[in-house]
């Protein structure tokens, strides 16, 4: 079992690694803001007394400076856990100061978190509410929002589907358009897509459809484990390079993952506002202070904390760090 305490300390670590990114956005620079929260979120969790190991980390994909793969994380005096980390998920969109940049963190005890490559992941989401089994990952996108709508009682036109705004995702939309649907497209940011599907009412998201980074599901599934949800996903492997690293790391490319496989056991989820968004504000600079809002959940005991959390002397806060670092 986790210790309950590890909330709030990896709570500060994607607070700091918000902070340092958010300091960098807008400037439409996508590898500065990625390597500021990689490095903060780096520094902050070897100060935890964790025997840590990074399972998901953000790997080549976009030649992130990453937290790598395999990477040992924490003080080592603490118990054994495994890390996915995405110091800043939505790099493009915190780089042109859009909505839904966030940091974000899971832990787990060892085994709990697939142990997956940089490669993209298809996924499909709903929330809580509904009977097991009511989407499937092989079946029809057609099939699957009208499953959702009877099991919702509405017609399939009150269904809104969130989907990655791709080429790739073009015979999807439509497909998904042909029943009657709304499409919600976003341009980044698959994590918060997934998110959405369990609070319908206040997101207007009912389902979220397609394909992203392996990673990112991972994440959205540790997230999904503490609100509930369904979600399915399958690893997508373009090259025969991605396949053998699938299958070095014990990962199945034919397997259809449930949201089990992906996250399980006991696990506590913590991701701060980057960039303003509907799931969570941004951080917010004032003089020398930063306002961070963090969602930070645990799977066994079902808790969704929300943190308002305020900084004072920021700057010299984020330079004796730095310093720390060198
Ligand atoms: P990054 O923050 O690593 O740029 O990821 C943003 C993201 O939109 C993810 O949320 C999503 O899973 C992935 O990129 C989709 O990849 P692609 O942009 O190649 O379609």
């Amino acid at each position: 079992m986790l210790k309950r305490t590890l909330a709030l300390e990896i709570a500060r670590v994607t607070e700091i690694a918000a902070i340092a990114a958010a300091k960098l956005r807008g400037r439409g620079n996508i590898k500065a803001a990625d390597k500021a929260a990689t490095d903060a979120m780096r520094r902050e969790l070897s100060g935890i007394d964790i025997n840590g190991t990074v399972v998901i980390g953000e790997g080549e994909m976009d030649e992130a400076p990453m937290l790598y793969i395999g990477e040992k994380v924490g003080t080592g005096y603490g118990p054994p856990v495994d890390i996915a980390v995405d110091p800043l998920e939505g790099t493009k969109i915190c780089a042109n100061d859009m909505p839904n940049a966030f940091s974000v963190l899971a832990i787990s005890e060892p085994g709990g978190l697939l142990h997956a490559p940089d490669i993209y992941m298809e996924k499909i989401a709903i929330g809580p509410g509904f009977p097991d089994g009511t989407i499937d990952l092989d079946h029809t996108p057609q099939a699957n929002i009208k499953a959702l709508a009877d099991a919702k009682n509405v017609p399939m036109n009150e269904i809104t589907a969130c989907i990655l705004d791709r080429s790739r995702h073009a015979k999807l939309i439509l497909a998904v358009r042909e029943t009657g649907a709304s499409v919600k497209l976003i341009s980044d940011g698959d994590i918060a897509g997934i998110i959405w599907t369990t609070d319908p009412i206040q997101t207007d998201v009912d389902i979220y459809l397609g394909s992203g980074g392996a990673p990112e599901g991972v994440l959205a599934a540790a997230a999904l484990q503490c609100i509930g949800g369904q979600m399915q996903s399958r690893l997508l492997p373009s090259n025969d390079e991605e396949l053998r690293r699938l299958n070095k790391m014990g990962a199945d490319a034919s397997k259809k993952y449930n949201v089990e496989d992906l996250a399980c056991g006991d696990l506590i989820f913590s991701a701060t506002g980057i960039t303003n968004g509907s799931l969570l504000n941004g951080v917010h600079f004032r003089g020398d202070s930063a306002e961070t809002e963090t969602l930070v959940m645990r799977s066994k005991t079902r808790t969704v904390r929300r943190i308002k959390t305020k900084f004072y002397g920021i700057n010299s806060k984020l330079a004796i760090l730095e310093n720390e670092a060198d």
